[in-house]
C-alpha cells in the first residue's frame, strides 16, 4: 500500500510517499524558516499563505521523487490536528480534494500520534514502551501499549519543551529556529556556568509532569541569580546551561516513568528528539533500549503522517469528507487523545 502523507500543521510544508508504513519512497519537506526569521517566530497568517503557495509544488515533487503518479497511490493521509488552524486547513483541504477527485481512501491523522509513531518507520519496535514526545507544541511521556493505546503518564503544565528553547533563543537572539540554534551554540559553552532550578511540581499525579515557565523566567529574567562563581555570562554558557536544565527536566520525569512502569524500552520523537544533549544522555543509559528516529523524522515531515495513515487504513479506518481541522486536542488526561 502506497500512502501519500501531507503535513502542514506549522511552518513545514511536507509531502511524502511511504509504502507499507516502512519504505520511504519520497519525503519532501520545505521549511518556511526564511519567511518567519525576521519575526524570530512562526507568524500563523504568513504560514497559511506560504502553505497555499507551496502545497502544489511540494506534492508534485513528492510524487516525482517517488517515481509515481497519483494513480499509483492507494490512500491519502493528512495532519488535521493539533496545530495552526489556517495552516492545517491548507494541507487537509488539499488532501481531501485530491482523494475525492480520484475516489481514493482518505484519513485525517493526529500530528502528536504521528510523531510518536515516526520511529516505527525505521525500526521494528515491539509494544509496550515508554514514548517520549517533545516538540515545539507538545510534551508527552506515555506508556504506549499498542498503536491505539496511549496512556499519558506526564505532560507539560505550561510551555512545551521546544517552546522553551524557542523563547529563550528569541530573547537572546541566538537564531531561528531556536532549538537547533541553542543546540549549536551550547557546544561551545559550559553547562556548569548556571545552575537553573528544577520545577518542584512532582508529587502524586504530577510525578511525570514537566513545567518550563520557571526555567524560562530564570533564564530570561533572573540570569545573574543563577550564575556560578568563576563562570562568565556568555551566550554559549547560557545556551549550554539552559539546554542541560531543560533536557534534565524531561529526563528526570522520563526515568520516573521507567521506574513506575518497569518498561525498559524508550522511544523518542518530535523536534526536541533531535537535540544532541538528549541523545547523548540517553545513549549513556545501558540499562535502557532507546530508539530515536533519524533527525529528519524527528521534526515535522510527511512520512510520519503517511506511515500513521497506513496503520489506520490497514485497520479499515478512513475519515469522512466532513472531517475538519482543529487547533487543539480536547483535554486529555490519562489517555491520548
Ligand atoms: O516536531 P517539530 O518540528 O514541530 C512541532 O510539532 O512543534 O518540533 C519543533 C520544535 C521547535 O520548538 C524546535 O526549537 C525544537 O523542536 N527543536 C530542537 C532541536 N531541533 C528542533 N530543540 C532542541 N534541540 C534541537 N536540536
Ligand atoms: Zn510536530
Amino acid at each position: 500500500m502506497k500512502i501519500l502523507g501531507i503535513e502542514s500543521s506549522c511552518d513545514e510544508c511536507a509531502c511524502a510517499v511511504v509504502e507499507d508504513g516502512r519504505a520511504i519512497l519520497s519525503n519532501v519537506v520545505v521549511s518556511q524558516t526564511e519567511i518567519h526569521r525576521p519575526y524570530n517566530g512562526v507568524v500563523p497568517e504568513l504560514a497559511s499563505r506560504a502553505h497555499i503557495e507551496l502545497i502544489g509544488p511540494v506534492y508534485e515533487r513528492a510524487l516525482k521523487e517517488a517515481g509515481l503518479g497519483l494513480d499509483d497511490i492507494d490512500g491519502i493521509a493528512a495532519a488535521s490536528r493539533p496545530g495552526l488552524l489556517g495552516a492545517l486547513l491548507v494541507g487537509l483541504s488539499f488532501a481531501k480534494a485530491l482523494a475525492w477527485s480520484r475516489g481514493l481512501a482518505f484519513t485525517a491523522v493526529d500530528h502528536v500520534r504521528a510523531h510518536l509513531y515516526a520511529p516505527h518507520i525505521e525500526n521494528d519496535i515491539p509494544y509496550p514502551y515508554i514514548g517520549l514526545l517533545a516538540s515545539g507544541g507538545h510534551t508527552l511521556i506515555a506508556r504506549v501499549a499498542d498503536f491505539d493505546n496511549i496512556e499519558v503518564l506526564g505532560t507539560t503544565i505550561d510551555d512545551a519543551c521546544g517552546e522553551a528553547f524557542d523563547k529563550v533563543a528569541k530573547f537572546y537572539n541566538f537564531g531561528f529556529p531556536g532549538g537547533a540554534a541553542v543546540d549549536r551554540l551550547a557546544k561551545d559553552g559550559d553547562a556548569r556556568a548556571f545552575s537553573f532550578p528544577d520545577p518542584v511540581l512532582n508529587k502524586g499525579e504530577h510525578r511525570c509532569d514537566v513545567s518550563y515557565s520557571g526555567l524560562k523566567t530564570a533564564a530570561v529574567n533572573q540570569l545573574d541569580k543563577f550564575l556560578n562563581p568563576g563562570y562568565e555570562k556568555t551566550p554559549a554558557n547560557i545556551a549550554a546551561s539552559f539546554q542541560k536544565a531543560a533536557i534534565d527536566i524531561l529526563l528526570r520525569r522520563l526515568f520516573r516513568a521507567v521506574e513506575d512502569t518497569g518498561l525498559r524500552r524508550v522511544v523518542a520523537g518530535g523536534g526536541v528528539a533531535a537535540n544532541s544533549y538528549l541523545r547523548a544522555a540517553l545513549a549513556g543509559r545501558n540499562d535502557l533500549q532507546v530508539i530515536f528516529p533519524s533527525p529528519v523524522l524527528c521534526t515535522d515531515n510527511g512520512a510520519m503522517i503517511a506511515a500513521t495513515g497506513y496503520e489506520l487504513f490497514r485497520r479499515g479506518r478512513t475519515s469522512p469528507w466532513t472531517e475538519n481541522a482543529s487547533a487543539r486536542v480536547a483535554a486529555f488526561k490519562r489517555r491520548y487523545p
